[in-house]
């Protein structure tokens, strides 16, 4: 007997427009990247809210709710960066196939990190977010007190210290943070997704 007779049931899976039309969306990748403490995290959150209260079923996916358990293997180095990068893009697609938005957070430091995230994800399903806030803002700010670590040699190869971050040389968007509140961050991005990621 042919193997398509036993297993009739494959023929009937579900596509990921099926499950896009279920959810009254299209699916993409919003990926936010930018120096630690640059606000993306804040940006991503506020969007996530904005988007749910309008209907829109989404994901986020940061460095809270994967480095501590899927990637909790995986430091800073490079080659490290570049595997966290690499599993993050692999989970994403599958929530696209899903039909779910994913809001991704990621410094994702390198133009070929971001380019491997692009090409896992597919260059159509990718939308590149550079939150761009000079590395003397996110210092003043330190959050969570690593830049005061890093300066005192503390933490070795922090992004934009000792070890580097490359800007996206074309995003699909650029938020300069500097000038603006994250409520306009927020409303930028939600003007400049809504036609890509609405079904009318
Ligand atoms: S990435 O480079 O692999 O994309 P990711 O976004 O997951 O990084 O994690 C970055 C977060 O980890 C930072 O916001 C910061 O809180 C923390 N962190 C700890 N060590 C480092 C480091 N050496 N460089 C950058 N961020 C670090």
């Amino acid at each position: 007997m042919m193997a398509e007779n036993i297993h009739p049931i494959f023929d009937s899976l579900l596509s990921r427009s099926d499950k896009e039309n279920f959810l009254n969306q299209r699916s993409k990748v919003l990926w936010f990247t930018g120096l630690s403490g640059s606000g993306k995290s804040t940006i991503a959150q506020g969007l996530e809210k904005m988007l749910f209260s309008k209907g829109y079923f989404i994901q986020v996916l940061d460095g809270d709710n994967t480095r501590t358990g899927i990637n909790k293997n995986l430091g800073f180095s490079l080659e490290d960066r570049t595997e966290n990068i690499r599993r993050i893009a692999e989970i994403s697609k599958l929530f696209l196939d899903a039909g779910v938005i994913c809001i991704n957070s990621f410094v994702s430091p390198t133009i070929e990190i971001r380019n491997q995230a692009k090409e896992i994800i597919g260059k159509e399903n990718f939308i590149e977010i550079y939150v761009n806030t000079p590395l003397h803002i996110c210092e003043k700010r330190d959050v969570k007190g690593l830049y005061a670590k890093a300066r005192k040699g503390e933490i070795k190869g922090f992004t934009g210290i000792d070890s580097p971050f490359e800007a996206p040389q074309s995003p699909d968007l650029e938020l300069l943070t500097e000038n603006q509140t994250i409520e306009e961050s927020i409303t930028k991005v939600f003007n400049f997704v809504y036609s890509k990621i609405s079904t009318t």
